[in-house]
């Protein structure tokens, strides 16, 4: 039996699965992590493989260190069977096409907002933040939540120190753990008020939904949980930032898309957005528990142990991606991509798996942002634009600043 890997997991970051993986004669990783037997997949096949609910199982598998931090503590992520589909039909009722364009134009004001204060302002200003303050106005807004600006930049902030956090069990973890509090209790205290009448939720909206739906069992979350499950809507919508700064990082390394981009040219940006997702490094990999003994091509995986899917390896995996380490949104136009096969963001049906609800959020706004982005003028004062693969999340060390903003074509 290998020894406990989590020590290397958290040293060696996106590339800790990939190297268990090739260490192996038939790329199948095997391994312990979090004092648990761990078998590391990749492919499509494989994601076919997990996200089958009769092989891999979430009930048990999350580990307290991203609960307390990322999640919260009983979320959607964590369910299965029935009681998982009724509570993800919450979030993917949100999804609406009218709903996602509100969230769209919402978001696309409060950059122009912000993209003239930065002009005005004449200051250097770190991307990553900024694009988390445009999206914590636009999303908390369209969620329902009423926030003075102050209060939506706070929520912003204690977003992305979630996010940060919850891979790591160094200062950035506690600084995630105070965030996520801080956030809970505020949203907590707004659904009891809305509960209790004495706050309005409007109709469609988030807060709307998670105060009024019902579990499996035909009974309301309690405002605690409701709390949770609103902010696992508003924090990896905020989230949507790291992304923008990825864009601005793919934009100042291959300044030809800038052109094209400010085009208007609609199938290039949706290219780009996805090219972002794949090139760049967020989640870096996912896993339940095996729900029984399995076999996985010759491989026995007994039941409990831990199935992971390499995310970052199969976004990167040649026989997908050719010249993987490439960046070229090219390679997504006039092509349909397969459920299983891009997975930044999970793979499979999300109406049925855990596949990511937010996809189509997160596309829409990435190609709106990075649009905009494109059609500024801006410089970038000299900075560490490093990204470190042994840090996750991931992030342009620098945040990416910009300066001398101007309006641009
Ligand atoms: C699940 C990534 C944006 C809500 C996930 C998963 C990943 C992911 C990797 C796990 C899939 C799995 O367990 O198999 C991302 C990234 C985003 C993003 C990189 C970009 C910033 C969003 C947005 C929303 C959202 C905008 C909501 C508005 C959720 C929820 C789940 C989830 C609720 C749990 C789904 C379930 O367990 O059934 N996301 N996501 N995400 N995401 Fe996202």
């Amino acid at each position: 039996m290998p020894l406990d890997n989590t020590p290397l997991m958290l040293l060696e970051g996106y590339g800790w699965l990939p190297a268990r993986r090739r260490e192996a004669p038939d790329g199948v990783a095997r391994t312990r992590v979090l004092g648990r037997r761990a078998t590391g997949l990749c492919g499509p096949d494989a994601a076919r493989f997990l996200y089958d609910e009769d092989h891999v199982l979430r009930h048990g598998a999350l580990p307290g260190l991203v609960q307390s931090t990322l999640f919260g503590h009983g979320p959607v992520h964590t369910l299965d069977g029935a009681d998982h589909r009724v509570r993800k039909a919450m979030f993917l009722s949100l999804m609406t096409t009218a709903g996602i364009a509100d969230l769209r134009r919402r978001t696309a004001a409060a950059w122009d907002e912000a993209a003239a204060g930065w002009a005005a302002g004449g200051e250097p200003v770190v991307l990553l933040d900024e694009a988390a303050r445009v999206l914590g106005r636009a999303v908390s807004a369209w969620a329902g939540v009423p926030l003075s600006p102050d209060e939506a930049d706070e929520l912003a902030g204690d977003c992305v120190a979630m996010v940060d956090g919850f891979a790591t069990p160094g200062p950035r973890h506690w600084r995630a753990r105070r965030a996520r509090a801080r956030q809970e209790a505020r949203m907590t205290r707004l659904l009891e008020d809305v509960r209790r009448g004495a706050r309005h939720a409007p109709g469609g909206s988030a807060l709307a939904a998670v105060a009024r739906h019902a579990d499996a069992h035909g009974e309301r979350l309690d405002p605690h949980l409701a709390a949770v499950e609103l902010l696992n809507v508003i924090r990896p919508t905020v989230a949507v930032c790291w992304f923008v700064a990825y864009a601005a990082h793919a934009l100042h390394r291959r300044p030809e898309h800038r052109a094209r981009l400010r085009s208007g040219d609609e199938d290039f940006a949706e290219a780009f957005a996805h090219e972002v997702r794949r090139f760049y490094p967020f989640a870096p990999f996912v896993g339940g528990r095996a729900a029984r003994d399995l076999t996985w091509r010759g491989h026995e995986i007994p039941e409990g142990t831990l199935v992971l899917l390499d995310l970052w390896g199969q976004n990167h995996d040649p026989d997908l991606w050719p010249e993987p380490y490439a960046f070229r949104p090219e390679r997504f136009l006039g092509r349909a991509i397969d459920p299983f096969e891009l997975v930044p963001q999970g793979g499979g049906d999300p109406r049925t798996g855990h596949r990511c609800p937010g996809e189509d959020i997160t596309v829409t706004l990435l190609r709106e942002l990075a649009v905009r982005l494109a059609r500024l003028d801006y410089d970038l004062p000299p900075q560490d634009l490093g990204i470190s693969l042994r840090r996750v999340p991931a992030r342009p060390a620098s945040g990416v600043v910009i300066s001398d903003v101007r309006p641009g074509a």
